[in-house]
């Protein structure tokens, strides 16, 4: 495989293409209108509640209740886009003509979601938190039974994918699989595959909204918890958030306990309590979670279940690409958004992070 030549003059990476489904809308939280979930369409096509889905609610719904057009499984909006100043390191080499960065179609990764990645944040401070990604990048490829990833391989093309651009805000995402495999599950034959991509990405607004999603993450899988490329129950529930006006999809676990997000996890400011799902709940050990457990004391984790957490009198999500937002409407509950505590916690993580941009 060779590299394609760079473009001499790469394109400032600023994206100016519209924010997604997340809304700035300030509203006062409507507490007479708790819902415990919304309504969806299960795998037969028949509609049901969520609550009575999970056995958690005992409330009959009506449409009133619902949040939004039904879900039609279509793709979210933003699928035929292009990848805006997209630069990709395969194996050694960088190419600026995405046609040209090929895999094999036996990729084990391609064929059956055999492999793992990350989601980083670039800045024009530089790449952030690259130690715990890569970290979480080795842990993730354990848990799958992948060969251990090379760092140093990793961190060359992380500067590949960088080098001589000019970023405003940026997305780098590293890709890591077990190579070429057979039509099936059993192990790749390898070599491992290495793919490392960098594109332009727009910060999203401070605020969005949220919905629950009809289907639980299972505490008890074999990859629960862990970063694979399998991420096809995400992007369904991602669909399904977009189809009923919200920017994430919010999981319940199987045990009926708040999980995480598609992409993100998720924190409640109950009374004076600031709360999260711990890790024994399935959700991905998310590395800006981390850091606010890290630096904010007030921070504690624990279960929670969907009605104790529709009561929070605010909320927000977490992710490397979101930092911290705040939410405005989970379901059929509006909430003032950013609320005060999570302005405080912003504050922190982005004071914080700026003063060090790999904090371990
Ligand atoms: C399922 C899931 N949960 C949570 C997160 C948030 O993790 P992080 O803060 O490391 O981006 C992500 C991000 O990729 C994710 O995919």
């Amino acid at each position: 495989m060779s590299g394609a030549p760079r473009s001499s003059a790469f394109p400032a990476l600023r994206n100016n293409s519209p924010a997604r489904a997340c809304k700035t809308n300030h509203r006062n939280r409507v507490a007479t209108t708790i819902s415990p979930g919304i309504c969806g369409e299960d795998a037969t096509g028949s509609r049901l509640a969520l609550g009575d889905k999970m056995g958690l609610m005992t409330t009959t719904h009506d449409d009133q209740n619902t949040a939004g057009p039904a879900d039609s499984g279509a793709a979210v909006p933003g699928s035929g886009q292009q990848n805006e100043g997209l630069r990709v390191w395969i194996n050694g080499h960088v190419y600026d003509d995405a046609a040209q960065a090929q895999v094999s179609a036996v990729d084990h990764g391609l064929v059956v979601g055999d492999g793992v990645f990350e989601a980083m944040k670039v800045t024009e401070a530089g790449v952030f938190a690259t130690t715990r990604h890569l970290d979480r990048l080795a842990r993730s490829a354990s848990a799958l039974g992948l060969p251990a990833p090379d760092f140093d391989t990793i961190r060359s093309g992380i500067d590949a994918v960088v080098a001589d651009r000019s970023w405003a805000d940026g997305k780098i995402r590293i890709t890591y699989t077990g190579g070429r495999g057979p039509l099936g599950s059993g192990a790749a034959f390898g070599p491992a595959l290495v793919v490392v991509a960098a594109e332009a990405y727009d910060r999203p607004a401070s605020t969005c909204e949220i919905v629950t999603t009809p289907w639980t993450r299972n505490v008890h899988g074999a990859m629960t918890g862990v970063k694979t490329t399998s991420y096809g129950e995400n992007v369904r529930a991602l669909a399904f958030a977009d189809a009923n006006k919200a920017a994430e999809g919010i999981f319940i676990n199987s045990d009926g306990y708040l999980c995480e997000g598609t992409g993100t996890n998720i924190f409640l400011v109950i009374g004076d309590d600031v709360i999260t799902p711990p890790l024994k709940a399935g959700p991905l050990d998310g590395i800006t979670r981390a850091l606010l457990l890290k630096w904010c004391d007030e921070i504690d984790e624990r279960d929670i279940t969907l009605e104790q957490a529709q009561r929070a009198d605010e909320v927000f999500i977490t992710s490397s690409l979101r930092d911290v937002q705040g939410v405005t409407r989970w379901d059929d509950l509006t909430f003032e958004a950013p609320g005060e505590r999570t302005k405080k916690i912003a504050k922190v993580f982005a004071e914080r992070s700026a003063a060090d941009i790999d904090p371990t």
